[in-house]
């Protein structure tokens, strides 16, 4: 099988792939980066969100061939050492997670609509896609917000 190479996280790694298999089974089950969800498989649920060189992106519907030479950040790499993003901080201030399977893709769909915009109006926040079955739409609208005015 051929042998991908790229940047997760920030750290160089390598897979040994079929060059169709979808990333998010690269990462979750060949790299053990278990923080992109799988919920649907086609780019509907978008548990998984993930950035490619930045740009958000649902890795199961992205070939791990995709990912030659560059840079996938997983919640895992959102961290900056101890110190957590913006979002995420506002995520535990205002209690967002409930069973918590979506929030991951949830958090990095956060910080790609805030890398969009500092200024998200409603209509940006309700045009997320990520499905939270568990209806936590609410806190997370508030924790955008508050992020917003943090990172402003
Ligand atoms: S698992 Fe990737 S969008 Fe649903
Ligand atoms: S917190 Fe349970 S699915 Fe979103």
């Amino acid at each position: 099988m051929p042998v991908y190479g790229f940047t997760l996280n920030g750290n160089p790694v390598t897979v040994d792939a079929p060059e169709d298999l979808p990333l998010l089974w690269a990462l979750r089950d060949k790299l053990g980066v278990t923080g992109p969800k799988y919920g649907c498989g086609i780019n509907v649920c978008k548990a998984c969100t993930s950035f490619l060189d930045g740009e958000d992106i649902r890795p199961c519907s992205v070939k791990v061939s995709a990912a030659e030479g560059r840079e996938v950040t997983t919640i895992e790499g959102l961290a900056d050492g101890d110190k957590l993003h913006p979002v995420q901080e506002a995520w535990l201030e205002y209690d967002v997670a409930q069973c918590g399977y979506c929030q991951p893709g949830q958090i990095m769909a956060a910080v790609a609509l805030l890398k969009r915009t500092s200024s998200p109006t409603d209509e940006d926040i309700r045009a997320i896609e990520n499905v939270c079955r568990c209806g936590t739409y609410f806190r997370i609208r508030e924790a955008i917000m508050s992020a917003a005015e943090k990172m402003s």
